[in-house]
Order: structure tokens, then C-alpha cells, then sequence
């Protein structure tokens, strides 16, 4: 049996080449409020959701505002902060991506206003300033994982992760000419342009990212040892097959290719439960906490997706059922993820900020005082149940229940983010920033 360990010389979630505690920080932030902008204008928007039309200009700035507003931001603020405890790495620019931030966050509110307006100009501009932050973003981090010295399978798949992602934002670019007017020659090709861009991204970018990240952070947050490795590159493997397939399926129109890459993304699915299933039984702490067990419904949700997937295409998938695959697909596994190492990461970045160094009087605060995950249970249980009914209700197109599962996901990502805030504390975080800049 392979044996597996968290290395020794990190703590948990900090090592000498972590970048300083504004770079992941601010990222992380943004992207939570963003989560609570998505959140409100999900609950307000709910009524076009069960309409059938996924191509409306506020959907698609909804989509881009969960996607890029609050699951990439989220994401590079703690790539850059992890990829230096995984990997043992410094960042390759830390500069840049201090400044790299500011772009990012401007070009994504411009874009935003753009595509809910519809506004040809202004989704080239801030279209192409938000590839540009991001072509930052993947080239400072595959620059930085360059330096790794064992290339193992976690280093495959964030590798492919950020290869994906640059390959899903040049996509972008097309798509943002072609909807902007500049490049109507390719409009013939638009479903499969749109298609190939949320696999590149949706698929390729974020379902690598969190597999490979879920290799470090499982043993870490459940302190692991001595669990399987063997499934790994399995995994890895089976997941570029399914990238493949469903390629070849998107442009050949050929099931067959779409069947395969399906059965891949099973086989990938199911390898992962069992390899993080194996870490769990392999856990030094007594008890599985809310949060992992929200990482174990998301793959259920991701498992779902690909049968509602399969459904579709043997259906003749009418828009609003890909709609619902994506729906569920972002939201059940990409979001619930994140949401699960989010209540792990957020209080150990702050906890280390504050209080690891702490000597003045009285005894300084340990994490599970900053929150207290079980209070993260109503959270995922209003999430899951609010995802399962608006999927349902994108498939039936029946407005209610549409309404009725959008309210409710609202509300769990309002608490969530309310949660979050608390362990942020804004009032001494602002002035950590500030002090810092
Ligand atoms: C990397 C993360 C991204 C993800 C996961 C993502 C996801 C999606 C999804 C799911 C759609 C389908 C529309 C919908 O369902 O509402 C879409 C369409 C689109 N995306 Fe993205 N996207 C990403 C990045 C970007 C970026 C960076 C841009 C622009 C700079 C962009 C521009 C577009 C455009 C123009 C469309 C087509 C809208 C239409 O004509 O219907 N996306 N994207």
C-alpha cells in the first residue's frame, strides 16, 4: 500500500513562503461579497430561471457574477496562499498579483454591468481586461509550480487546472467578439463555442482544481496518514479522458464521444469518493465535521449532474435541461466544495494573522473559537435542499418551485457569508489591509 502523509514542515496552512497575509486575503474577500451580490440577484432574478431562456443578458451576468465574481476570486486568493503549503513554493510574482487584484476586481464589475446590459463596447473593454487579469493570474501560477521539485499527481492536476483555465478565457475572448458584433462570421458555431468555454472552465479549470487541492486539504483538516494514493493518477487520467471525450463529442455531434467522456466523469467521481473516503477513515480527529461532510454531498451532486446530463442528451436536451446540468453542476459540486474548505481556511488565515503570535495578557483564541463549524450544518442543508428544488424546477419550468429553491439557496449563502464576515471581523481586517499597503 502507498502511504501518504501531510508534510511536517508546514502548520497546517502556513509556511515561510506564504505570501503576505493581504495578497490571499483580499481575493477571498471579494469573492465572498460577490457570493452575497450572487445570492441576491439569484433570489431576484428567480423568475427568468424557470423561463427557459439561458442565453438572457441578466443570467449571464448572473452566471459570471457566481463563476468569476465569487468562485474565482475566491480561488486565487487561496491558490496563492495553499499552492505555497502544498507545493513547498513561493509565488513566482507577488507583486503582480497584489496588483493583479485590482484589475481583476474592476474589469469584473465592468463586465458584469455589461452583460446585463447587453452593452457591445463595454463587454470588449472589461471582457478583455478581465482575460487579461486572468492570463495574469494562470501564467504567475504556472510559473510558480515550475519550481516544484516532485511532480506528483495533486501537481497534474493543478497544472492541467490552470492550462484549462487559459485555454476557457481565450474561449472567452471569441465569444465576447462574437456577442459584441466584431466577429459575427463565428456565429454559426455559438452553441458549441459557449459549450466548449463552460467545459474548459466549469470542468477543466475548477473540477481539476478542487480534486487536486482536495489531495492536501482533506488529510490536512481531518489530519490523515497513511491513507491510499493508488486511485490518484487513475484519476487524473480518467479526467483528461473525459475532457476528450466530451470535446470531441461537443464538435464531432457524435453521442458515442459524449457517452464516453460521461462514463469518464463517473469513473473520476466515483474514484475520488473512494480515495477521500479513505482519508477520512485514516483521520486522527475524532469526529467528521460538517464542512467534510458537505465535500461528500457535493460529489453526489456532481454524480447527478452527469445523470441529468445523460438525460439531456438522450432527450434531445431542450436548453433549459443543459441549463439545469450547469445549475446543478456549478452549484452542487463546484460551489458546495468551496463552501466546505472556505469554513476550514477562512479562520485558519486569520487565526494565524492574529492570534498565532499572540503575547499579551490572557490566553489568545484558538480556531474553533473564531467559528464554530457546526453552525455550517443549516447552512449546507438550506443550500443542497435550495439546488435540488431550483434544478427541479429549471427542469419542470415550473415558476414556484424555481422561486421557491433560488429563495432558499439565497438564504444559505446569505448565512454563509454573514458567517464569514464574523470571522473576517471587516472593522480590523480594513485596517490590516490598509496598514499593509
Ligand atoms: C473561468 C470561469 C468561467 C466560467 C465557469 C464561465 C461559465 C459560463 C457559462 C456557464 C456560460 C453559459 C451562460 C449561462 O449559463 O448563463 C458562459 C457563457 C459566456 N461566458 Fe463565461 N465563464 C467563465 C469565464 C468567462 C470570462 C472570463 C468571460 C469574458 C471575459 C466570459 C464570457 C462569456 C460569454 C461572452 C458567454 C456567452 C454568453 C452568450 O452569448 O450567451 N466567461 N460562461
Amino acid at each position: 500500500m502507498q502511504q501518504a502523509s501531510i508534510h511536517s514542515k508546514d502548520r497546517g496552512g502556513m509556511v515561510s513562503q506564504s505570501p503576505p497575509f493581504a495578497v490571499p486575503i483580499r481575493y477571498m474577500t471579494f469573492g465572498i461579497v460577490c457570493f452575497g451580490i450572487f445570492a441576491m440577484d439569484l433570489a431576484f432574478q428567480s423568475h427568468h430561471l424557470a423561463s427557459g431562456d439561458p442565453g438572457a443578458p441578466a443570467l449571464v451576468a448572473l452566471t459570471h457574477m457566481l463563476t468569476l465574481g465569487s468562485l474565482l476570486s475566491f480561488v486565487m486568493g487561496a491558490v496563492y496562499q495553499l499552492a505555497t503549503v502544498a507545493f513547498l513554493i513561493p509565488i513566482a510574482n507577488v507583486p503582480l498579483a497584489r496588483i493583479n487584484f485590482w484589475l481583476y476586481s474592476l474589469s469584473l464589475i465592468g463586465l458584469f454591468i455589461s452583460m446585463s446590459l447587453w452593452w457591445a463596447s463595454g463587454f470588449l473593454l472589461f471582457g478583455g481586461l478581465a482575460v487579461v487579469a486572468l492570463f495574469i493570474y494562470a501564467i504567475v501560477m504556472l510559473r510558480s509550480l515550475t519550481q516544484v521539485k516532485v511532480k506528483d499527481v495533486m501537481w497534474g492536476f493543478v497544472v492541467s487546472a490552470h492550462v484549462y483555465l487559459i485555454l476557457a478565457i481565450t474561449l472567452a475572448i471569441v465569444l465576447v467578439s462574437v456577442d459584441s458584433g466584431a466577429m459575427n462570421a463565428l456565429s454559426p458555431w455559438m452553441n458549441q463555442l459557449i459549450a466548449t468555454h463552460i467545459l474548459l472552465a466549469a470542468v477543466g479549470f475548477f473540477s481539476f482544481l478542487l480534486i487536486g487541492f482536495s489531495y492536501k486539504l482533506l488529510p490536512m483538516f481531518t489530519l490523515a496518514h497513511g491513507y491510499q494514493t493508488k486511485w490518484h493518477r487513475w484519476t487524473l487520467i480518467l479526467a483528461h479522458s473525459a475532457m476528450l471525450f466530451l470535446l470531441l463529442g461537443i464538435w464531432s455531434s457524435m453521442i458515442l464521444f459524449s457517452w464516453f467522456g460521461l462514463v469518464a466523469g463517473v469513473c473520476v467521481i466515483v474514484l475520488q469518493a473512494l480515495s477521500l473516503k479513505d482519508m477520512v477513515r485514516h483521520r486522527m480527529r475524532k469526529k467528521v465535521e460538517a464542512p467534510i461532510h458537505a465535500v461528500f454531498y457535493a460529489l453526489a451532486a456532481g454524480l447527478l449532474a452527469i445523470g441529468l446530463f445523460s438525460v439531456a442528451s438522450v432527450t434531445g436536451g431542450r436548453q433549459v435541461s443543459w441549463k439545469s446540468v450547469v445549475t446543478l453542476y456549478l452549484l452542487g459540486w463546484v460551489t458546495m466544495t468551496m463552501m466546505g474548505f472556505a469554513y476550514k481556511i477562512v479562520p485558519f488565515l486569520i487565526w494565524s494573522k492574529r492570534y498565532s503570535h499572540h503575547k499579551g495578557p490572557g490566553k489568545a483564541p484558538v480556531i474553533a473559537d473564531l467559528v464554530n463549524v457546526s453552525t455550517s450544518r443549516p447552512v449546507f442543508i438550506g443550500f443542497a435542499l435550495g439546488v435540488v428544488t431550483l434544478t427541479a424546477g429549471e427542469i419542470r419550468m415550473w415558476l414556484p418551485l424555481t422561486v421557491f429553491g433560488a429563495i432558499l439557496t439565497a438564504f444559505a449563502i446569505l448565512l454563509f457569508c454573514i458567517q464569514m464576515f464574523r470571522v473576517l471581523d471587516l472593522k480590523k481586517l480594513g485596517k490590516e489591509l490598509s496598514d499593509h499597503d
